[in-house]
């Protein structure tokens, strides 16, 4: 019988129905035109926006999936980490949801749904499990950057962790003191495809230290004053080209660098990567070329699979309960800084 799946944690309202490991449909509303305007997410804005798009998302995930609300097995949503009143919609809804239809409930870490988006393909899409590998996977977005040892039937073991801004957040960051719009990345992305990345040189933080620790404020900071020194690096296209590339160079470097080394260090067959930040190209086709000549396999997760989804909160959800059987309490809450070392399976 399938399940609905709601994800709510930072700007993106996403219902799923899920049956077998497929995805019967995905549902996602974004809130990025919003939250432009002031150049980051707003919690509270955010929040009133997940508040009316729910119930309107969730009836089209039903609706597509041809699947009728009686006919539900369980109801899982995101339960932390993220922002709590952004959180607190989609938890509480799926709560009394669950309530109200006599079903299983279950609350998912958003981090640890993200460590399995990378397996779904296909059309309808699909996870194959069946091909799972132990891996190490970077989990990179505007809220998070980390390396994470997943291994079949255990608790995932966290590497490594952002120490300051997450990488989606250093391109943001980096864009807005450029006079891009919000969300950066996906531009900088686009002017960087014909930027010279060897133009200017920036700091590539902690990118030879022994731990898997990331650090990407002091690169924001060789940004601002880089740009404070060259101001006419702004006025001319061709500058600010070589200069979104020379950035992107710089982050790529530091999150191929480390993946590759944290793999490395654990004898990991398998890459995989997923989060806003691993739809950019160029990191895309780095990883591509690194695990290559290191002979590990890549899984890169779709594009649509990287951003935020409730496919991927189902997807887990539909495993948890089969594997462990283990339901969440409907009186439970929302861990806004629920840490993956808290896991317990
Ligand atoms: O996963 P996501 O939708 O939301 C969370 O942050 O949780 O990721 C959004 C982040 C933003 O920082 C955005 O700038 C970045 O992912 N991003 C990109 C690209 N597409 C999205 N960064 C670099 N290149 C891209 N193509
Ligand atoms: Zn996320």
């Amino acid at each position: 019988m399938p399940l609905l799946a709601f994800e709510t944690s930072c700007d993106e309202t996403s219902a799923a129905v899920i049956h077998q490991n497929t995805v019967l449909s995905n549902v996602v509303s974004s809130q990025v035109k919003l939250h432009a305007e002031y150049g980051g997410v707003v919690p509270e804005l955010a929040a009133r926006e997940h508040l009316r798009n729910l119930v309107p998302v969730a009836r089209a995930a039903l609706q597509k999936a041809g699947v009728t609300a009686d006919r539900l097995a369980a109801i899982c949503a995101t339960q932390g980490p993220g922002l709590p009143s952004a959180l607190m919609v989609g938890f509480k809804a799926a709560e009394a949801m669950a309530f109200a239809l006599r079903c299983d409930f279950i609350g998912i870490h958003h981090h640890e749904a993200h460590l399995y988006s990378p397996w779904i393909h296909g059309d309808p899409p699909a996870a194959d499990f069946n091909e799972f590998q132990p891996n190490v996977s970077l989990v990179v977005s505007g809220g998070h950057t980390m390396l994470v040892h997943v291994l079949p039937g255990m608790k995932p073991r966290l590497l490594g962790s952002t120490l300051d801004d997450a990488a989606g957040e250093c391109f943001d960051k980096i864009g807005k003191l450029m006079g891009l719009p919000y969300p950066a990345g996906p531009i900088i992305d686009r002017l960087a495809e014909q930027g010279n990345p060897r133009a200017f040189e920036f700091p590539r933080p902690l990118i030879n230290d022994l731990t898997h620790d990331f650090s990407f404020s002091g690169l924001k900071t060789s940004v601002r004053y880089f740009l404070r020194d060259h101001p006419e690096t702004m006025e001319r296209e061709e500058q600010l080209r070589d200069l979104c590339a020379s950035v992107q160079a710089a982050i790529v470097d530091v999150l191929v660098t480390k993946t590759c080394n944290a793999a490395r260090s654990v004898s990991a067959q398998c890459v995989t990567a997923s989060g806003g930040v691993a739809c950019n190209r160029s990191l895309r086709m780095r990883l591509e070329q690194n695990c290559k000549a290191e002979g590990i396999q890549l899984r890169l997760a779709a594009p649509f699979f990287c951003t935020d989804n409730a496919a991927m909160i189902g997807i887990l959800g539909e495993m948890k309960l089969r594997t462990s059987g283990k339901a969440t309490s409907l009186e439970a809450d929302v861990l806004p800084n629920w840490p993956l070392v808290d896991l317990s399976q």
